[in-house]
């Protein structure tokens, strides 16, 4: 029952936690990866950027972004004068690597996002961040529990809310790299958050 699996999550510290995302088996993503992927960075982190889910290479070395488009999630919080482990901490909404039929990345199932939520909202329980990022679609419409269909840019520009406290919402860093031009528009998201970090009651 998956009312009372979540509530059980809910009891855990951060080491049991950890134990239990390594040992999961809530979903069939178990089958086909090679590591899961619990996140990283600072505990005590102000800073909660969540993707995802785990692609090729984080599945291969077990640490979120770490292909292309996590150097530019590394250059975009060091634009923000943050940086992994520090003062950040970065996690996905699934932790084992979705792939398709051909063995390529694919965006988890709402089911496979409903069986691994309750250990983000764990992490993000013990973390306690002052502000939270989604990165891209699958982070903003799992959290905002939206219409799949609802576009990113639709979400963008405006503060919301998930467990309590300010969420903005960007586009993913792999979406950036490949439509750079709209780096200004992730800037404009991340300036948006700088702000709600100063002041993250409004
Ligand atoms: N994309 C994501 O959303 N998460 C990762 O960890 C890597 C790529």
């Amino acid at each position: 029952n998956p009312a009372s699996a979540s509530l059980q999550v809910a009891e855990l510290d951060w080491s049991q936690l950890q134990d239990a995302v390594a040992g999961c088996t809530r979903c069939g993503l178990c089958h086909g990866r090679r590591n899961t992927v619990f996140g990283v960075g600072d505990k005590q982190a102000k800073w909660l950027f969540i993707g995802e889910g785990p692609g090729r290479n984080e599945d291969m070395q077990g640490e979120p972004f770490v292909g292309p488009a996590g150097k530019l999630l590394d250059n975009m919080l060091v634009a923000m004068g943050l940086k992994r482990g520090d003062n950040a901490y970065i996690a996905n909404i699934v932790k084992c690597r979705p792939t398709d039929d051909n063995g390529r990345d694919r965006p988890p199932s709402a089911e496979e996002v409903a069986a691994c939520l309750p250990y983000l909202q764990r992490q993000i329980a013990l973390i306690q961040p002052t502000v939270l990022v989604a990165l891209g679609k699958t982070a903003a419409l799992s959290l905002l529990e939206l219409d799949p269909k609802t576009p990113v840019s639709t979400l963008r520009g405006k503060v919301h809310r998930y467990a309590g406290r300010p969420l903005v919402v960007t586009y993913h860093p792999a979406y950036l790299l490949r439509q750079l031009a709209d780096k200004g528009k992730v800037w404009s998201d991340l300036c948006l958050a700088m702000s709600t970090y100063a002041n993250p009651g409004e």
